[in-house]
């Protein structure tokens, strides 16, 4: 197995007094074609976290490697291209005119030759199912749609990681969905490695493993099952509580006993069903 990306014994504190450490002896590993999901509460160093990873910060100690090099001065903007980022406001990520044009900016950047940029272009708005809305103003879609054309913007340009960076807090659940699933399609098609850093469940269960940020460093880990299965004390995690864990705690306190593991919506829907007509 390739490793995409290795944090090992990262600090990092911002400027300026008081500042406690962001990052505090902070380590991981990615694997290629792995979708992490990062959770945590808010200022546990998430984000900062991130930008160690495309190189917007240089830690204070430790190292970064992608794909086993190590991340450095120099190959920075080299490095840098394999990972690409969508961020939170799906507003503030928009550069053209068009939804097209929007999406060749990078490419433009990059001095990709007119004839290829069209093709990734095309490429990349069919694979997040946005190709009839090409010619439109981005200003006009919908949350999710301004998110999936951030995602085409990032697709285009070809790298192997891509970092979501609560990329579907803004939106409305049908927004969330529409994201996740375009996420879950391109990352078969590219094989691309995902770190999503989200306090959303659903997109969480989507991931093969997810992380626990507290304090700067990593607090647990471990399957999405797993991680959920810590009911109520997900919301300290930084997580909202699952549907089904939310009415878990709620038949308990009325003294029905309930299965101890994670179940999905279906699957609590099923449990139910299956006692309730034993009654
Ligand atoms: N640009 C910044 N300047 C100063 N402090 C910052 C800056 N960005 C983040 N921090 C601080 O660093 C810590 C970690 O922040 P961040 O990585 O953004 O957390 P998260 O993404 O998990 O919410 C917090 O205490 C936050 O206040
Ligand atoms: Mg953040």
């Amino acid at each position: 197995m390739t490793t995409a990306v290795e944090l090992a014994h990262l600090v990092y504190q911002y400027a300026g007094e008081d500042q406690e450490r962001a990052l505090n002896d902070l380590s991981f590993q990615i694997e290629e074609g792995e979708w992490v999901a990062i959770v945590g509460p808010n200022g546990s160093g998430k984000s900062t976290s991130a930008k160690a990873i495309n190189g917007l910060i240089a830690p204070l100690r430790g190292e970064v490697k992608i794909f086993d090099t190590l991340l450095t001065e120099e190959n920075l903007w080299e490095l840098r291209r394999q990972v690409g980022m969508v961020f939170q406001n799906p507003d503030n990520q928009f550069v053209g005119a068009t939804v097209e044009d929007d999406v060749a900016f990078g490419l433009e950047n990059q001095g990709i030759p007119r004839a290829e940029m069209v093709a990734r272009v095309t490429d990349a708005l069919a694979k997040v199912r946005m190709t009839d809305f090409a010619k439109r103003e981005p200003a006009r879609l919908s949350g999710g749609q301004k998110q999936r054309v951030a995602i085409a913007g990032v697709v285009a340009l070809r790298p192997k990681i891509i970092i979501l960076d609560e990329a579907t807090s803004m939106l409305d659940p049908k927004g969330r969905k529409e994201v996740i699933e375009t996420i879950r399609q391109i990352k078969e098609e590219a094989q691309l490695t995902v770190i999503s850093i989200t306090h959303d469940i659903d997109e969480a269960a989507h991931a093969n493993r997810v992380l626990v940020i507290k304090d700067g460093a990593v607090a647990l880990e471990g399957k999405p099952e797993k991680i959920f299965s810590y009911g109520e004390e997900l919301i300290e995690l930084g997580l909202d509580l699952p549907f089904p864990e939310k009415l878990k705690a709620a038949l308990k306190k009325r003294g029905i006993s309930v299965p101890q593991e994670y179940l999905t919506t279906e699957r609590m829907a099923e449990w139910l069903w299956t006692s309730l007509s034993k009654k």
